[in-house]
């Protein structure tokens, strides 16, 4: 086993300098590339350098290391002095989904002093989390629109201040690390994790990277500040069919200037750490396969920490290290010689300590590099304000932030109304009167789960209901509270000959159901069309519409997808992408004033192209651009070029997807 380790080992750096690649695209053709985090000082670096020296290789190595809060206790800090903890999306405080703040925190401090008092190298642990659109894991935080809304809302500002607001949240509940923001530059809606994309555009991923960065990490040890992770580096969302964690094939220049726009940007701004991402490069150029990024010291080093001069840590993804060939989950010598230097071993910890220190004693990972990775960890530590003393540190100095306010609750409604996208507006069907009376049909018009999706109290986002989410509105709710009880109508579900006279108005909600990752993935050859993947949404749709009454529909989706019969049949079709807890925003752009005036223009712009061929998502031919979105007072009420669709039934034909589709 360990001779099979080892000669996998060198058989892996023998070949990553057969095909080492000849990186091109230097920083300097940006000086924005380079790291701007705060300098450590001389004293500083002495310090890192002092704590570094009284740490033994097991300490190192733990340090290195970080657990999931299912499968670590405080208690075990005495034993193994980790270096950090995460809780992965769907772990609460004791498993137990409704833990209060007060929970969260008293668990934080458990970790925290227990790390404090252990035997041997004292170095405080810091606690990861996904608060990827809000702090998401936790009962009753404010659920910001996913990233996708955000992108077609334009707002750098916006996005900064969710940035903090995210932040003062997080460090309610005495964590101070959040593995946000992803800078994917997303090219097939068929993935899964679309929705946690900002834009296809480049530019706009890094002009939001840096918003973000700031926004989370402020001062990097204030009160409200956290640390930001910007992730997954690099190419994760540029896979052949849209394939979570697949292969990104790309040419060097398009990886590191496409897919690498935001980590520039999210650099310059001091990003702290950076995950790597389970994804897999090849260049068809040249015909190099450069199998997995964590396992690529090309990228990971020689890119990212040596020419883009990062100097915070990479960490790795859940169990990715057992994917890169010859490892396992509780082992892996080439991720960590490629340049990982925290490792999320969620489960198998222990024995990723023990072999980890076998693999440095055996000579398979040098202790030099041992000591750059704590280095980086420590830096990152150290710019934390939690090598410095007890005081200046204890998670108590949070005390006095609160999990969610109302001003945290009137940004995201603010974030909601901005990044709704109005593809059609035929005779005024928006905004209109409070003296309505309205039916809203479809379950997701009274559903917090399906107005968050994935990454929502539970990492897919099912399993949940609207209890688990307190004080968030729903679009019923919302519309209720604006037009009044008795003048909101709802069904679940309609069936034909459904009475309908008496309604001035119809809101059909057509809902994605929730999923995180690869679940999320639609595969070719199955069509990206929603009213196929979701009949009963056309079923409703149906049965209400062409009866008199406008209808509108309101689209909660995690990506652009064909929605042809929607589109062509429906008054006015608002794409409110996953919008979060506060429905309320959505209920402002629908409605006029007492005075009958609107109140508030739609600003949403398309973040990605809007496809009207189901089974070609990708290609951008047959799509409604990037940046299209109409204005109540704009001229373009209705889109072109659109015809009555002939929905695909079944699947697409497998003959001709085309480049663009496999890839
Ligand atoms: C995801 C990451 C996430 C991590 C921890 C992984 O499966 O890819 O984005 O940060 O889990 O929950
Ligand atoms: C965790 C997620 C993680 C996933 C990866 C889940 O059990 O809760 O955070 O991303 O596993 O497979």
């Amino acid at each position: 086993m360990i001779k099979r380790f080892r000669s996998m080992a060198a058989a892996l750096s023998a070949a990553v300098v057969a095909t080492c690649l000849c990186v091109t695209v230097a920083a300097s053709s940006s000086g924005s590339g380079r790291s701007s985090a705060p300098p450590v000082s001389s004293a500083g670096e002495l310090r890192i350098a002092n704590v570094l020296a009284g740490m033994t290789l097991r300490e190192k190595v733990a340090q290195m290391t970080q657990a999931d809060i299912r499968y670590v206790s405080p208690a075990d800090m005495a034993q193994y002095p980790l270096g950090s903890i995460l809780n992965g999306g769907g772990a609460w405080p004791g498993g137990e989904r409704a833990s209060t703040q007060a929970d969260w925190m008293a668990l934080a401090k458990a970790f925290q002093s227990a790390s404090e008092q252990r035997v041997g190298s004292r170095v405080p642990i810091v606690w990861g989390t996904d608060a990827v659109h809000g702090h998401n894991n936790v009962r009753g935080a404010v659920i910001f629109p996913h990233n996708i809304g955000l992108g077609a809302a334009r707002d750098p500002v916006l996005v900064r201040d969710i940035g903090r607001s995210v932040a003062r949240s997080v460090r309610s509940t005495g964590i101070r690390w959040v593995f946000a923001p992803t800078l994917a530059v997303v090219q097939n809606p068929r993935w899964g994790r679309t929705y946690e994309s900002f834009s296809s555009n480049p530019a706009l991923v890094a002009d939001y990277a840096r918003a973000y960065v700031e926004g989370l990490q402020g001062e990097l040890r204030g009160p409200g500040d956290v640390i930001a992770t910007a992730k997954h580096f690099i190419g994760d969302g540029g896979t052949s069919g849209g394939i979570d964690q697949g292969v990104t094939e790309a040419d060097e220049h398009t990886l590191l200037t496409v897919h690498g726009a935001g980590y520039r940007a999210a650099l310059a701004a001091g990003a702290q750490t950076v995950m790597a991402s389970y994804s897999s490069w090849s260049d068809p150029a040249s015909g190099d396969d450069h199998g997995k990024m964590h396992g690529n010291r090309d990228l990971l080093t020689t890119v990212l920490k040596e020419r883009w001069a990062f100097d915070g840590f990479v960490v790795s993804d859940w169990n990715a290290i057992g994917q890169v060939p010859g490892c396992t989950n509780a082992a892996c010598s080439a991720a960590i010689n490629a340049g990982i230097d925290m490792v999320m071993v969620p489960e198998e910890w222990r024995a990723f300590i023990e072999n980890t220190v076998s693999q440095v004693e055996r000579g398979e990972i040098s202790r030099k590099r041992i000591d750059e990775a704590v280095t980086r960890i420590l830096r990152v530590k150290w710019r934390m304000g939690l090598l410095e003393g007890v005081s200046a540190r204890p998670v108590s100095g949070d005390a006095g932030l609160q999990l969610t306010t109302g001003q945290d609750r009137d940004l995201a409604r603010r974030a909601v109304r901005e990044s709704v996208v109005l593809l059609k507006n035929l005779n005024g069907a928006v905004p209109f009167s409070r003296n309505a009376r309205v039916l809203l049909v479809g379950e997701g018009a009274d559903s917090i789960p399906l107005q968050s999706g994935g990454w929502s109290v539970t990492w897919q986002g099912t399993e949940t209901s609207n209890t688990d989410f307190p004080g968030a509105t729903t679009l019923l709710a919302a519309l209720r509270k604006e037009l009044g009880e008795a003048n909101v109508d709802f069904l679940a579900a309609v069936a034909k000959g459904q009475a309908v006279e008496q309604y001035n108005r119809i809101i059909v909600v057509a809902a994605e159901s929730p999923y995180a990752e690869t679940a999320g993935d639609v595969r070719f050859p199955a069509p990206l069309s929603h009213e196929s993947r979701y009949p009963r949404d056309r079923e409703n749709f149906d049965a209400v519409s062409g009866r008199g009454v406008p209808v509108i529909v309101v689209a909660y989706t995690g990506r652009p997808q064909e929605m042809n019969h929607f589109l062509v049949q429906a008054d006015a079709f608002l794409v409110g992408w996953l919008p979060g807890t506060e429905g309320e925003g959505i209920a402002d752009l629908l409605l006029r004033d007492r005075n009958g005036n609107a109140v508030h223009d739609f600003r949403g712009r398309l973040p990605f192209p809007w496809p009207l061929d189901a089974c070609k998502p990708a290609s951008g031919g047959n799509a409604i651009p990037v940046g299209y979105g109409l204005g109540i007072s704009g001229r373009r009420t209705r889109y072109f070029p659109l015809r009555q669709s002939s929905s695909v039934t079944g699947e697409c034909p497998v003959e001709s997807p085309g480049v663009a589709e496999r890839r």
